[in-house]
């Protein structure tokens, strides 16, 4: 295709030359061949046998080697090479792999994110523009009949879960150790875990000090899991669960105790923006001037790197066509504005947690 020489002057302020704008546009195009043909790169161990070869491998080598027809290895090596993710010696016809590659097979977040896109949302995003006019996720619908992914989880295809979790637990479990240094820096008595899951935070906090009541607040269904989970492991005893749906405006926050610290984790990032002020009014209406909400989120504009804010935009997406159809992955700004409407005010943000996490400490202004 003609590159008119004039494209590069309209877009004088981006660093891409109009042949890597074409190029990427091509691998928009082509984003669903290149995932699949790398995914199975990875799965059938082509770019680990061809890394660990050192000196590279023919194609006739990797179809021996991978038990696969001459013509798969050859229509996936070449679309590899094409694609970056593999180089080519014209000499002796040995591949090898280039940077590139070596991130598709070495880099853990990466391998979590293809597996989550494949498993959880590839079929379903099929029905992204179904979602986008509905506000429902349609995409959602192959896997079963319940309003979101959560009502489903734990029905969910055993490999389907597995990537969820996976996807789920990298994200959040990497920032709890700096977390706990947070919360507890206030010591509280009792804390109250809104959205949590199998445990896994609430079991770091017992462990973490000897004397916390955690209280688990998730739908009821999720609260099996957790049991199950967190059964026979060293305080489970100090975690208790609190059943409830918080989609109903009804279900209010417990008040057997006096939580002094509340804890959301990758949560308000499951609901639209009326939904997050209903929530927090509900857990505003449960705190003192002495409570703490502490909201741990990864916060697009709040990243280190554009590759990390590029991964949180694009998991926006899996919100609306399979989990929920109306929430996404907020900007800091946004999600401020959400927790004063509810009548909270924002102390202080801790940034840099683990993979990109921030956590804004929520508190009570005294005149509420
Ligand atoms: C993305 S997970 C976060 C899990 C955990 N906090 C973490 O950091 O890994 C969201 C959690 O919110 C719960 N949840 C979603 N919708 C809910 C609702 N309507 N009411 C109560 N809990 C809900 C889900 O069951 C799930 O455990």
């Amino acid at each position: 295709m003609y590159i008119d020489p004039a494209l590069d002057k309209q877009f004088s302020t981006e660093r891409l030359s109009a042949l890597e704008a074409q190029r990427m546009a091509e691998f928009i195009a082509w984003g669903p061949v290149l995932f699949q043909v790398s995914r199975l790169m990875l799965k059938w161990g082509i770019f680990e046998m061809i890394s660990q070869s050192g000196a590279g491998m023919t194609i006739t080598e990797v179809a021996e080697k991978a038990g696969i027809s001459e013509y798969a290895a050859k229509v996936l090596m070449e679309a590899s090479l094409c694609s970056g993710t593999l180089l080519a010696d014209a000499e002796n016809d040995r591949f090898t792999l280039s940077k590139t590659g070596w991130f598709l097979l070495n880099d853990r977040r990466t391998r979590i994110n293809i597996n989550f896109n494949h498993d959880v949302n590839y079929e379903g995003l099929f029905r992204l523009e179904e979602s986008l006019k509905e506000g429902k996720p349609a995409g959602l619908r192959h896997f079963g009949d319940w309003p979101t992914v959560y009502e489903g989880l734990s029905q969910l295809p055993e490999q389907v879960q597995e990537s969820w979790f996976a996807f789920d637990h990298f994200y959040s479990d990497e920032s709890f150790r700096q977390a706990l240094e947070i919360v507890f820096a206030r010591h509280p008595k009792n804390l109250l875990d809104v959205g949590g899951n199998t445990g896994r935070w609430a079991l770091r906090c017992v462990d973490f000090d000897g004397q916390v009541e955690v209280t688990i607040m998730d739908l009821p269904q999720q609260l099996e899991l957790m049991r199950r989970f967190t059964a026979g492991k060293n305080g489970a005893g100090r975690i208790h669960g609190y059943g409830g749906n918080l989609l109903d405006g009804s279900t209010a926050f417990p008040t057997d105790r006096h939580y002094d610290a509340i804890w959301m984790s990758q949560f308000l990032d499951c609901f639209a923006a009326d939904e997050i002020v209903s929530i927090l009014r509900r857990a505003a209406s449960i705190m003192d001037g002495e409570s703490r909400l502490y909201i741990m989120e990864t916060f697009w504009d709040r990243q280190k790197f554009d590759t990390a804010a590029f991964c949180l935009t694009m998991t926006s997406l899996y919100f609306t066509a399979i989990a929920n159809g109306n929430s996404k992955m907020y900007h800091s700004d946004e999600m401020r504005r959400l927790v004063e409407q509810a009548g909270l005010q924002v102390e202080m943000i801790h940034d840099g947690l683990g993979q990109g996490h921030s956590i804004m400490v929520c508190s009570k202004p005294c005149s509420m």
